[in-house]
């Protein structure tokens, strides 16, 4: 498998990515709901720095995912695929990756506009906050933040399957190739020795 990006499917560093922010989206996603049911108390704040910290580095991912997909291209469409679905799928990606930097922007904002303790990123070091404190805007960015999720989460259903129709019913690569695999060409004929 090659680091890069083929004509025929994603290299190792962008199924790297992909699958590294699904997992922090995940897991931010858990840490997040859980964390609002908790008591507002000290005892809990590493909950919300955990959580914030690891939605920054989300940003910091998407950013490098960006730049590498820009370097290394992207495969061609799937062989066979009309038009109206290539369509379908460049608006869902684009749409996912507007979202991915979205909804941790807007926890970012309603951090800012709470005025709470000083945001560290993983305790390292102090991360700005991007506007002042404001009472009115508070509500504004915590349902933001809430709804941009949701758009995610429902986004991601349909896009994960859209990724399953593919790989059961038409029977493409699709999935095969954002997955490690030890074949070079997902697309070619299997050789009649691998059929038997
Ligand atoms: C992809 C990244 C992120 C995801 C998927 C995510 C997801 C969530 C979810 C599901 C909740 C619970 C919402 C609710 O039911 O009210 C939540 C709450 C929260 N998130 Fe995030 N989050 C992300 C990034 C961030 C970042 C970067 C920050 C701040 C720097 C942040 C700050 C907060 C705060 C403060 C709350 C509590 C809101 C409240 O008190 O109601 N999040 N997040
Ligand atoms: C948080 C969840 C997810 C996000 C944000 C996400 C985002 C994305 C994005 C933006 C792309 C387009 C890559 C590009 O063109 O640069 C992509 C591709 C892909 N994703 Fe996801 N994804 C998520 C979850 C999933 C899941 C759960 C599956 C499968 C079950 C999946 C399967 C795929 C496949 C197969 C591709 C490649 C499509 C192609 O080659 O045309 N993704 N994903």
């Amino acid at each position: 498998m090659t680091l890069k990006n083929t004509d025929e499917r994603w290299g190792a560093i962008s199924q790297l990515l992909h699958w590294l922010i699904v997992l922090l989206i995940l897991i931010l996603a858990v840490v997040g709901l859980v964390m609002v049911e908790l008591p507002k108390s000290p005892r809990y704040f590493w909950v919300y720095d955990l959580h914030k910290s690891t939605g920054l580095a989300v940003i910091a991912l998407v950013v490098v995912r960006l730049l590498w997909r820009w370097y290394a291209g992207a495969p061609r469409p799937v062989p066979g695929s009309p038009h109206w679905q290539e369509r379908i799928a460049n608006i869902t990606h684009w749409l996912l990756y507007a979202l991915m930097f979205a909804v941790p922007l807007s926890g970012w904002l309603f951090d800012s506009v709470s005025g709470l303790r000083p945001l560290r990123f993983f305790g390292l070091f102090k991360v700005p906050k991007l506007l002042p404190p404001s009472q009115s805007l508070q509500p504004v960015m915590r349902d933001s933040h809430e709804w941009l999720f949701w758009l995610l989460v429902a986004l991601v259903a349909v896009h994960a399957a859209a990724a399953f129709y593919h790989h059961l019913f038409q029977h493409d690569a699709t999935l095969r190739r954002m997955l490690p695999s030890r074949r070079r060409n997902v697309s070619s004929p299997s050789p009649a020795s691998e059929i038997r």
